[in-house]
């Protein structure tokens, strides 16, 4: 099992130099799902190489879509559909492996996949998912775990679906669906991530036709057809605001390009309160670490535009190390303060009270073993790593290979001193891991 070592020191080790984002994988799953809805090819530039993209490209696979995958160059061709139905093994490994369903069933008529379950951070129901198909006339049986849903004969017919909860999966599911059903659907409360605004701007490339664009009312005309197109993926904001709360921690200064604070509104300002400055450049912007001591900042997650519940965690690292006291909420997922037990190894002071938690800050962090949780606690422990005192191992890094290009090379190529290596093996002073001799 692999693990990644930080070392870590509480005299200045500030990040500095130059980070590539790459292309956001929130976004590349949507947009893959979306190859099920035409007979020709689509090809992704800015494809990130992830764990989530190579498990979602098996599943399509096992549909009958034909992929090449070369760089961070991705086509897909979904020629006809071989296999309606997305298995257990296949969709546990990747809970948004649900986003096939409605582009299969509004192309095909029918399709099967497995309830993909819950994980660390929360119960993940897909009920919305399943309540705006019903709507569209989809018959939904839920059997020996697998969701079966059936179309009308004459297809999916447009309808006016309200979201009682924002949600970017359903919204993403419901949309795809949409372009091809008869008639016109109408999302009333629907998300308007980033990311679903780049899957529209595809879908349209494709002849989609959908109004709202970037707003939480999408209004979608069924087509009888659609095309392939070219498309280029929308930067990571995730990646992006992990990389600038890491130069904030460490007192650094990084300048992070193929990005925008255009993506991140509410956490530009959030960042600013604590001292962080941002300065916009061509293709990106330099971030720069307070001058003085971080500010403790509060800080509530809400769906897009708010702050994003992905940079929750990464918040509560540089708090930690704040002047003052925060306190942070999280109204998305239930279960989303796992890391919390993990940075308290550490020395963080961290106290919860239902969805807030209130962190102290401390003068300085120790390094310790520490084991990831799930994807954006792991890069939050990471980070802590890089200030505390001493080594800090991070145990069950398969998540942060869900979300994260390149962290390792990434983050040494400014400075930090990290290294992934087999755990039983022994890790030389200069990082390289030899055999375990022992
Ligand atoms: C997407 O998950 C992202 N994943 C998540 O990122 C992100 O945290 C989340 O949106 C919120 O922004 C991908 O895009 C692949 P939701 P999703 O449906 O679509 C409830 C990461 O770290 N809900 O917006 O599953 C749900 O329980 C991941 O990259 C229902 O009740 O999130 C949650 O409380 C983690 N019924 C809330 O809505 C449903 O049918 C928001 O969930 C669906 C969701």
């Amino acid at each position: 099992m692999d693990k990644i070592r930080i070392t870590g020191s509480i005299s200045p080790n500030p990040l500095k130099g130059k980070i590539k984002i790459s292309g956001a994988k929130n976004a590349t799953l949507p947009l893959m799902a979306a190859s099920l809805l035409t007979d020709q090819s689509i090809k992704f530039t800015n494809c990130p190489r992830l764990a989530d993209v190579f498990t979602l490209e098996t599943l399509l696979n096992h549909h009958g879509v034909e992929s090449t995958f070369a760089g961070n160059t991705m086509t897909l061709t979904a020629s006809s559909i071989k296999d309606h139905c997305a298995p257990y093994d296949l969709v546990r490994k990747m809970r948004a492996s649900v986003l096939v369903l409605g582009p299969i069933l509004t192309r095909e008529g029918h399709a099967e996949v497995s309830l993909p379950g819950g994980c660390a951070i929360g119960t993940r129901p897909v009920d919305l998912h399943l309540m705006g198909l019903e709507k569209m006339g989809a018959s939904i049986e839920i059997d020996q775990g697998y969701i079966k849903a059936k179309a009308p004969k004459n297809g999916l017919q447009g309808a006016e679906i309200a979201f009682p909860t924002v949600s970017v999966g359903a919204t993403e599911n419901i949309l795809m669906a949409a372009t091809l059903a008869n008639g016109t659907t109408k999302l009333i409360n629907a998300a308007c991530e980033p990311e679903i605004t780049d899957l529209v701007n595809c879908l349209i490339k494709m002849g989609a036709k959908i109004q709202g664009i970037g707003t939480s009312t999408l209004i979608i005309e069924g087509v009888k057809k659609l095309s392939g197109a070219i498309h280029p993926i929308v930067a990571d904001r995730i990646e992006t605001g992990s990389y600038a709360i890491a130069a904030a921690m460490t007192g650094g200064e990084l300048e992070l390009v193929g990005t925008s604070l255009d993506l991140l509104p509410t956490f530009k300002g959030i960042l600013e309160a604590t001292g962080t400055t941002f300065i916009p450049v061509e293709n990106g912007f330099i971030v720069r670490a307070p001058e003085g001591p971080i500010k403790s900042v509060d800080m509530k997650t809400a769906p897009f535009p708010g702050y994003p519940t992905d940079l929750q965690a990464q918040f509560m690292a540089l708090m930690t190390l704040a002047d003052g006291s925060s306190n942070i909420t999280e109204t998305i997922f239930e279960n989303r303060f796992m890391h919390v037990p993990e940075l308290a190894r550490m020395g963080a002071d961290i106290t919860l009270s239902g969805r807030t938690a209130t962190v102290r800050g401390v003068g300085c962090l120790k390094g310790a073993e520490v084991m990831a949780t799930d994807l954006r606690a792991s890069v939050s422990l990471i980070m802590a790593g890089l200030c505390a005192e001493g080594e800090t191992n991070v145990g069950r890094i398969y998540h942060l290979d869900r979300g994260y290009e390149d962290i390792e090379n990434k983050l040494k190529a400014c400075g930090g001193n990290i290294r992934r290596y087999r755990d039983g093996d022994t890790v030389q002073n200069d990082g390289s891991a030899k055999e375990n001799t022992g």
